[in-house]
């Protein structure tokens, strides 16, 4: 029989636990995340979800959309992201491509995410169209969060980072599509730019998580980008996004400072290097560089003269 310490630390964040806080929250808090570093960050400031989101593309490769991302791409970074997480559950965005052609090939993809990267769930944008795709990738244990209203990986066919839902007909279309995607096994959903009204009737009339990004304050959870929560991504500012810090001035300010403490000679000082060898004379210098023991965090340099 399966202990729960065989499935990993108790305090990790699971599917069922986050569907168990659909009916009386806390809200869910989800945030995107690239690298092993700002996962550890978010991790520590108890984050429920991390999300690799194919955003990557805009934010971290500097495309002008999320369209170049490569699955191998999601790989990269969603290894990078597990390894900097204890507690959040880490989602990755089934880059555009990779499941458009048929819900095997949804499968085989989603399945790549999860051995090779580690991830717990994939999210994929659409619905009914998707409905088959996802049941598929349900089937086989791996969870799906579905995404529905504004779909970055249709910003052509829908003529550009549009509100999506705001007319009659187009309301009931992606009320639809989050019904047919918790119809398919989906434990939660992504409702993109669409008005706060529309995103109260999805959130009401599913019985699986709504996490708005875009979508008003009646959502079960909210997402962010995580550049865009740390003020650091400046070339689309949406209105739906919050500035928790500027953090982008911060890096600029710190840059500038190293600048200019490089150039007068205020830094580095000879605090800053090590003391004289205290091998015998012709022994060869330590480099400083340290095996990275299992458990311990990786070393690229002597942190004192004693290391
Ligand atoms: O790719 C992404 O970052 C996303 C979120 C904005 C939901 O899909």
């Amino acid at each position: 029989m399966l202990g729960s310490a065989l499935v990993g630390p108790s305090k990790k964040i699971t599917v069922p636990a986050l569907r168990a806080r659909k009916p009386s929250g806390p809200k869910l808090t989800v945030v995107t995340a690239y690298d092993a570093t700002f996962a550890r960050l978010f991790d520590q400031a108890g984050i429920d979800v991390l999300l690799v989101g194919d955003s990557l593309g805009m934010v971290v490769q500097g495309q002008p959309t999320t369209l170049g991302v490569t699955l191998e791409d999601m790989i990269y970074h969603g290894r990078a992201v597990v390894r900097g997480t204890e507690r959040a559950h880490v989602v990755g965005d089934l880059p555009f491509m990779s499941y458009q052609t048929g819900a095997l090939q949804a499968l085989e993809a989603a399945g790549r995410m999860v051995k090779e990267a580690g991830y717990e769930a994939v999210k994929l944008e659409g619905g009914v169209l998707y409905a088959e795709h996802v049941r598929k990738i349900v089937n086989a244990g791996i969870p799906v969060m579905g995404h529905v209203g504004l779909l970055p990986q249709s910003v052509h066919a829908l003529g550009g980072f549009k509100v999506q839902g705001r007319d009659a007909d187009a309301a009931e279309r992606i009320l639809a599509d989050a019904q047919a995607l918790e119809q398919a096994g989906a434990y939660a959903v992504v409702v993109e730019a669409v008005p706060a009204e529309l995103a109260q009737r999805i959130t009401r009339a599913v019985a699986i998580p709504t996490i708005g990004i875009g979508a008003g304050p009646h959502c079960d959870g909210q997402v962010l980008v995580g550049y865009d929560l740390l003020g650091m991504y400046s070339e689309l500012r949406p209105k739906f996004v919050k500035r928790f810090a500027e953090a982008g001035k911060v890096v600029v300010d710190a840059a500038r400072a190293y600048v200019s403490e490089v150039q007068s000679g205020e830094f580095p000082t000879l605090a800053h290097t090590f003391a004289a060898p205290r091998e015998p004379a012709g022994t060869a210098e330590h480099t400083g560089a340290k095996a990275v023991v299992p458990g311990t965090p990786p070393s690229y340099g002597p942190a004192s003269d004693e290391s």
